[in-house]
């Protein structure tokens, strides 16, 4: 086997294929990285000359990039070509949850890691190290190792392969120091040897002991049990935020009495709107998917109550917001304050701002959108409702339709007239709006919701608006009607 690893490349070049590489290439400048995608418009935006249109927003992502892309770092279409010159590739394409079929809404669907494995069996030369990197379900290192084998028995052996799993725990927004200082780098497999050689590419950055070599199916499993964990200590908090609602308790109070116990620990203890991103619900349903499949159905029905409960408690926040104005929102202005499933990120996939806008929608609302990163192409897609341009334009006759309209704004300058505001990303931006010129805007009485617990409730209460924060029972009774 080649020892000296001179080419590697990614296929994918999503929110963990771009970020990944382009950590590896600044720590590895001996090393040339190529990452491919089928998607030509994101291959020329992560090519974009002045970094204006990287396909990803990540904080830091964009000064790496500019110190690496076209030394050791390229982005391309030419998945073929990569592939021939690679001695190791990393699969990082999308595996979102099956829409049909064997397993529909619970296994998530391998067509284009298999499309993938194919390429990879069709293209490469000799020896040849894959690296699964997406979240993937426990045992399709086998199916890959299957696909790779046929097709190097049709080359009469001229090509050899090795799978690893090498899962990616970085949390998008945080994506850059995830990879630089990761907790952990986990590398399952069989072949001892690649194993060392993926080994030897962490260690250029990552001090050895934090670098866990296990056999592949545990490698497998700990990323979805992971995510699981982290998902179950959301939605444990979230239920825990209701009952201090009904109790006059504060989930902020109870969050931080319980995180000093160093058997809890303080972190992924914040209740908010739910959880969203692409990996919690995907991976959590495979588990569940897998539990069902060999028959453990008790162990099914917990892990699935996580998501249950994750859905609750979003339609929940919809219904407040609906019962506090009275019961009805039909053409009421309400100003939503985010639509990432995170601060510090523009991807809303799985974002809880999705369904509590939906269900604030099918109630008549007019909804006005703010979000620093996310394109409002994307929250059109997201809603599946076209944008309306004339929102609150007082001369217009709204489309008696029953169904609330959307439109996004690029700027804070959008609270006139607004019977409400609900914060639902924890974006810096939020924290420091003035309040008290906003509730000289609003109309009376005014609400603010906050699902994120980030806006100071005194400094509302001052300006005379209401205040509901998700999760403080100790003002449950102090409503104010003007
Ligand atoms: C997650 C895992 O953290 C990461 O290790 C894995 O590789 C991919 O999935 P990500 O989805 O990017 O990362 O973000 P994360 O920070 O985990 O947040 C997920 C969701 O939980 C977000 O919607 C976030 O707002 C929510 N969350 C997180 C809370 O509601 N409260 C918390 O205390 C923490
Ligand atoms: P993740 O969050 O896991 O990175 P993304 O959806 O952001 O997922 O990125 C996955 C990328 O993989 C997409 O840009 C998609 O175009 C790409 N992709 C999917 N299948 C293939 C393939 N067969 N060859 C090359 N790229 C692919």
């Amino acid at each position: 086997m080649n020892h000296n690893v001179k080419n590697i490349c990614c296929i994918g070049a999503g929110y963990v294929g771009g970020p990944t590489m382009t950590m590896m290439a600044s720590k590895c400048p001996h090393i040339s990285f190529k990452v491919v995608d089928i998607n030509q418009e994101r291959i020329e935006s992560w090519n974009d000359e002045n970094l204006l249109k990287l396909p990803i927003f990540e904080p830091g992502l964009k000064e790496l990039v500019a110190k690496t892309r076209n030394k050791n770092l390229f982005f391309s279409t030419n998945v073929k070509e990569a592939i021939e010159i690679s001695d190791i590739i990393f699969i990082s394409v999308n595996t979102p949850t099956k829409k049909r079929g064997l397993g529909a809404g619970k296994s998530s669907d391998l067509k284009w890691v298999e499309a993938c494995a194919r390429e990879v069996g069709k293209f490469s030369k000799g020896h040849t190290i894959v690296v699964e990197k997406s979240t993937l379900p426990v045992r399709t290192a086998e199916v890959i190792q299957k696909i790779l084998n046929s097709e190097a028995s049709d080359a009469k052996n001229e090509k050899s392969f090795r799978v690893l799993s090498n899962p990616e725990f970085l949390a998008e927004g945080t994506a850059i120091n995830d990879l630089e200082n990761p907790d952990r780098v986990l590398i399952g497999g069989e072949d001892k040897s690649a194993m060392r050689l993926l080994s030897q590419i962490y260690e250029n950055w990552v001090p050895k002991e934090k670098i866990l070599l296990t056999n592949i199916w545990s490698s497998e499993l700990a990323k979805l049990t992971s995510n699981a964990f982290l998902a179950q200590r959301i939605s444990s908090i979230n239920s825990i935020s209701a009952i201090c609602e009904a109790t006059g308790a504060d989930i902020r109070e109870v969050s931080r009495a319980i995180g000093k116990d160093s058997r809890i620990g303080s972190k992924f203890l914040d209740s908010g709107p739910g959880f969203g991103g692409s990996c919690f619900k995907k991976d959590i349903l495979n588990l569940v998917y897998l539990a069902e499949y060999f028959g453990l159905k008790e162990v099914a029905k917990f892990w699935e109550e996580v998501v249950n409960i994750n859905n609750w408690h979003q339609k929940r926040i919809a219904k407040i917001v609906v019962q506090k104005l009275f019961g009805t929102i039909s053409e009421k202005k309400i100003i939503i304050l985010g639509f990432a499933f995170k601060a510090n990120t523009n991807d809303t996939r799985e974002s809880a701002a999705i369904k509590i806008c939906k269900d604030l929608l099918e109630e008549g609302a007019e909804l006005v959108i703010h979000d620093p990163k996310v394109n409002p192409l994307q929250i059109e897609i997201d809603l599946k409702v076209k944008q309306f341009s004339d929102i609150k334009n007082e001369s217009i006759d709204y489309p008696k339709n029953n169904l609330g309209n959307w439109k996004f704004s690029k700027n804070l300058n959008i609270f006139d007239n607004a019977h409400a505001v609900l914060v639902l990303t924890e974006w810096e931006d939020y924290k420091n709006i003035k309040w008290d010129h906003v509730a000289k805007k609003m109309k009376k009485p005014a609400w603010v919701f906050d699902a994120r617990s980030i806006v100071n409730e005194d400094l509302i209460k001052k300006s005379g608006m209401n205040m509901w924060s998700l999760g403080d029972g100790s003002s449950k009774n102090d409503i104010r009607d003007f």
